[in-house]
């Protein structure tokens, strides 16, 4: 059996605690360590709108239904289908919505910006790896790039960002970008990372007016 598919502690929590993956535990530690899903661009009654670019199988959104309740309203995005089976009351509700397509595409671009403005961006989006790792890191990037571009094009001022990236050569300028816009800027690897991967997530907190 390969290191890769030994159940670990993390998979038999997100098991136990019904969610579809364990990068679930990803976001929840981001979440509690920065607040990211209580932007200042929202206020305390206010519907926090949410876009999770790269959703499925579905565990960010998951987590942010059950986080906000009937205070979100979240736009999930990915090229692949999303099954509802975890949890249909919450995804086929009125606070989710589902747009299937590839989040670099032209009409899918207009689509998720016509369902705007949001309070927080977050992309787990990532391609499928290669085992090259310039090549892994060059889409990697390029799905990452497109987001910041979301965060640009949609984010309320005082929202938040989030983003996974593999980190290569040129990953440290897409930091630099997000530094620039927001009023924080880092970098950070959630422990329920894989010690192997070479994934990190970059956030911008409170984003400039
Ligand atoms: C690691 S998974 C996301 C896991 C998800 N955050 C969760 O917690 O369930 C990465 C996702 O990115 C999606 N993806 C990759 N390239 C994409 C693209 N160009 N447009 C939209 N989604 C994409 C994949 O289909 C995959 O579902």
């Amino acid at each position: 059996m390969s290191l890769y598919k030994q159940p670990d502690y993390w998979s038999v929590k997100a098991k136990k605690e019904h969610y579809p993956a364990r990068s679930v535990y990803k976001l929840q530690e981001m979440d509690e360590k920065f607040g990211l899903s209580s932007p200042n661009a929202a206020r305390k009654s206010e519907t926090v709108k949410i876009l999770d670019l790269g959703a499925v199988p579905g565990s960010w959104s998951l987590y942010a239904l059950r986080r906000l309740g009937k205070r979100a309203f979240i736009l999930g995005v990915d090229i692949s289908p999303l099954s509802p089976d975890y949890d249909r009351g919450l995804f086929e509700g009125d606070h989710y919505c589902f747009l299937q397509g590839d989040m670099t595409a032209g009409e899918i671009k207009q689509a998720i910006v016509a369902q705007g403005p949001f309070h927080l961006v977050m992309s787990d989006a990532a391609p499928g790896t290669t085992g090259n790792s310039g090549v892994d890191t060059f889409c990697s990037l390029t799905l990452a790039e497109a987001a910041l571009e979301y965060a640009d094009r949609t984010l309320l001022r005082g929202g938040n960002f989030v983003v996974k990236v593999f980190q290569g050569r040129d990953s440290s300028g897409l930091l630099k970008d997000i530094r620039e816009r927001f009023k924080t800027g880092k970098s950070f690897k959630p422990q329920a990372c894989r010690r192997t991967s070479f994934e990190t997530y970059y956030l911008g907190l409170d984003k400039l007016g």
